[in-house]
């Protein structure tokens, strides 16, 4: 039975705005057409045991040549806006110097064919795949990669800031740097926590940078940057375990947020790091700290942490009894709510978009529909809590949902599938499931509320 969507249950705002999202390299396929070339996360998928099964991203969504489908789907769920990030390897296919043409006409057609549709595009500059020729001369760590992204954001935003009103700087700068280059879970694979700390503070003032340069192009552009947030709870009220969650939630979240909303990096954490802090200029943090149109945030789960018997970093515990989603994941609407208010009551907030929430599970296909009622209840809950987060005064203007399609889920491979339209990875061919056609009757719902008179 399909579950149907009650709106009188999430009571959001008129005007909040309905969005789903996507990443170029999850979606596009492609890699070596149109003059693209080559991303960390190409090297990275290709080199075996890196990512599950082998699976990379050379075909994907095959996206590339069927985005004007997807523009449908989008348009037929009766979203307002839509994210989606730009390759960078396909605009500078050697990370600096000439800009792909080809490239830039591909990004020019899906701006066109979202405005086309009334749709309101939410362009992501960095979403993880940072062209292969700038790893080489030291990827992240390295200073030089802040002014080849100005580089960039300034061709994209030179050719597409006439169309597209939001820019998303930097997604997940946590994950960047620390699966990328701390644990090596992610492309391009390093393991070095310094050079984690130093990827992070370049993420960061590649940030600072981007909003200069897209507010100097254009004057009516919205920029904000993409962070990810866990809720840390402790396993026991002791009050090691209370330290625990100050210093995990201080290494994941405070690391990020302080700088970017205080232009200042936590005190507690300059003394947890201090062996491996990175190097900061003069000028740094106050770039960093630049004032935003917008912060996206980005929430999935919850952790349950205690302090690790040895002194080390905080342990993850997995609680019995306990609701988890594919990856793993507990599924813990409450902790959106909780860390809205205390961005609202830590921060001088501005407006607020979730810009990524969704969930994993193993779908199947049966008789041409796809049934996933779990989904739609995982995403009802946490727009629960932020109409509730909305009535307790924190500014939140919209939700992307992730994600539109089942993808390419990085170091999972096309394991896990997230999307409210299930791919076939062998045909390609796009089937709406239950959860769609909930998201759009939710959608359309809220609509008629919010018009109503009274
Ligand atoms: C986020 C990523 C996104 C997707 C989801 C599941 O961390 O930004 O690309 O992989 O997780």
């Amino acid at each position: 039975m399909e579950r149907s969507a009650n709106i009188d249950d999430v009571r959001l705002p008129a005007g909040f705005r309905w969005g789903a999202a996507v990443s170029a390299y999850q979606i596009e396929g492609a890699v070596t057409e149109g003059g693209r070339g080559e991303s960390i996360w190409d090297r990275f998928s290709a080199t075996p045991g890196k990512v599950l099964n082998g699976d990379t991203g050379a075909v994907a969504c095959d996206s590339y040549h069927r985005y004007r489908e997807d523009v449908r789907l989008v348009r037929e769920l009766g979203l307002d806006a839509f994210r989606f990030s730009i390759a960078w390897p396909r605009v500078l296919p050697e990370g600096r110097g000439r800009p792909n043409e080809a490239g830039l006409d591909f990004y020019d057609r899906l701006v066109d064919e979202l405005l086309g549709a009334g749709i309101d595009p939410f362009v992501t500059l960095y979403h993880w795949d940072l062209p292969q020729t700038l790893e080489d001369r030291g990827g992240w760590p390295s200073r030089e990669t802040v002014d080849a992204f100005a580089e960039f954001v300034e061709v994209v935003v030179g050719r597409l800031g006439d169309r597209v009103r939001h820019w998303i700087t930097q997604c997940e700068p946590w994950v960047v740097a620390w699966l990328g280059y701390g644990e090596g879970i992610h492309a391009p694979g390093r393991t070095s926590e310094a050079d984690a700390l130093a990827a992070a503070h370049h993420v960061l003032l590649s940030h600072g940078r981007a909003v200069d340069v897209v507010r100097g192009a254009s004057a009516e552009a919205e920029v904000g940057i993409t962070i990810d947030l866990v809720a840390f709870h402790p396993h026991s009220g002791s009050d090691e375990d209370a330290v625990a969650v100050a210093r995990a939630d201080g290494a994941r979240n405070r690391w990020i947020l302080d700088p970017v909303l205080r232009g200042a990096y936590p005190e507690d954490m300059l003394e947890r790091f201090a062996e491996v802090l990175p190097h900061v200029e003069d000028g740094d943090l106050e770039t960093i700290g630049a004032p935003l149109d917008f912060l996206g945030v980005n929430y999935y789960t919850r952790n349950i942490v205690r302090r690790h018997p040895a002194g080390g970093d905080p342990v993850v515990v997995e609680v019995e009894g306990t609701e988890h989603t594919g990856m793993g994941w507990e599924v813990y609407p409450d902790g959106l709510y909780e860390l809205l208010v205390r961005l609202r009551d830590d921060y001088e907030l501005p407006p607020v978009y979730v810009t990524e929430n969704g969930a994993a599970f193993a779908d199947q296909r049966s008789n041409g529909s796809v049934p996933d009622p779990q989904r739609a209840s995982y995403v009802e809950r946490h727009l629960r809590s932020i109409a509730r987060a909305v009535e307790d005064g924190v500014p939140v203007r919209g939700y992307f949902l992730w994600s539109l399609l089942d993808n390419f889920e990085w170091a999972l491979g096309y394991s896990q599938r997230f999307g409210i339209v299930y791919v076939d990875f062998e045909t390609l061919e796009r089937v709406p499931k239950s959860s769609y056609r909930w998201y759009r009757d939710l959608i359309a719902a809220h609509r008629r509320t919010a018009a109503a008179p009274g």
